[in-house]
């Protein structure tokens, strides 16, 4: 596909929900990442807030900072040419003013991303509304949202009970109210992802919400099998590269101490 412009990129999402094609997203934190990922053919890229998880080593996202966010979300905008590049917003960047929210949803675009994503649902429409007003596209993200995880019971699905499931689902419309040009549902049943999927014109990307969603997200690290500490239901390790690193590390450490590496193949003469 060629390179498309921004605006086009998130119209090509919209597209994609209307044609009943599906949408590819997954995250990213670096140069090579983001370069694995564009190759792939992924149509978006999310510079998401669990790196304070798999890049950092924290047990949740909530230290994560506009700093630590920013200098991850350059390095991934720079290398990526043709998947969208979306900013997390981290925790405590946009929930105590909506004067914050726009002001650093901005920084992210000023260091190369084409949209940002933030938590939460109704408490956000009024953020959400601003952003958009001052050119910033915005992604949702509803169900179980990790920013919330010391008020919410924990990461566990969200939405089972019928009045919970509701308030989803009112979320969402209000969101795309707002302006949201799509929206991330995790950790939920699939048939609450699937009433909130017919009931948007939006696309929704989830992540532990069943098929019945337009598009799918995994974190890159857990798709890889590269980040073993913590793994959902929800994940399908499609590759099993901590197993294969490990393996290629031992290897390296025992040909140094028998002698086998260098040979003169890899030496100068
Ligand atoms: O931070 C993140 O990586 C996310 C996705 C898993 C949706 O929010």
């Amino acid at each position: 596909m060629p390179t498309l412009s921004l605006t086009k990129k998130i119209e090509r999402l919209a597209a994609l929900k209307r044609e009943g094609a599906k949408i590819a997203a997954l995250t990213a934190y670096d140069y090579p990442t983001a370069r694995l990922l564009d190759e792939s053919g992924v149509d978006l890229i999310l510079v998401g807030d669990s790196l304070g998880m798999v890049v950092q080593g924290k047990p949740n996202t909530l230290s994560v900072t506009m700093e630590d966010m920013l200098y991850h979300t350059r390095l991934v905008a720079q290398s990526a040419q043709r998947a969208l590049v979306i900013g997390d917003m981290p925790f405590m960047s946009y929930q105590a003013s909506v004067e914050d929210a726009v002001r650093n949803a901005g920084r992210f675009l000023q260091v190369g991303a084409a949209a940002v994503k933030l938590e939460g649902g109704i408490t956000v429409v009024d953020r959400v509304e601003a952003m958009t007003r001052f050119g910033i596209p915005v992604m949702g993200h509803l169900g179980m949202t990790p920013q919330s995880v010391n008020q919410s019971g924990g990461y566990t699905v969200k939405g089972k009970a019928q009045d919970e499931a509701d308030t989803i689902v009112s979320d969402a419309k209000a969101l795309e109210t707002a302006g949201a040009f799509a929206v991330v549902l995790e950790c939920m049943p699939t048939g609450l992802a699937i009433r909130i999927t017919e009931a948007l014109s939006i696309p929704t990307i989830g992540i532990g919400a069943g098929r019945g969603c337009d598009g799918q997200v995994l974190v890159l690290y857990d798709l890889l099998g590269l980040f073993d500490e913590f793994v959902p239901k929800f994940v399908k390790p499609y590759a099993h590269l901590k197993a294969d690193a490990l393996q290629a590390l031992r290897r390296y450490k025992e040909e140094i101490e028998c002698g086998k590496f260098p040979t003169d193949a890899e030496s100068y003469h």
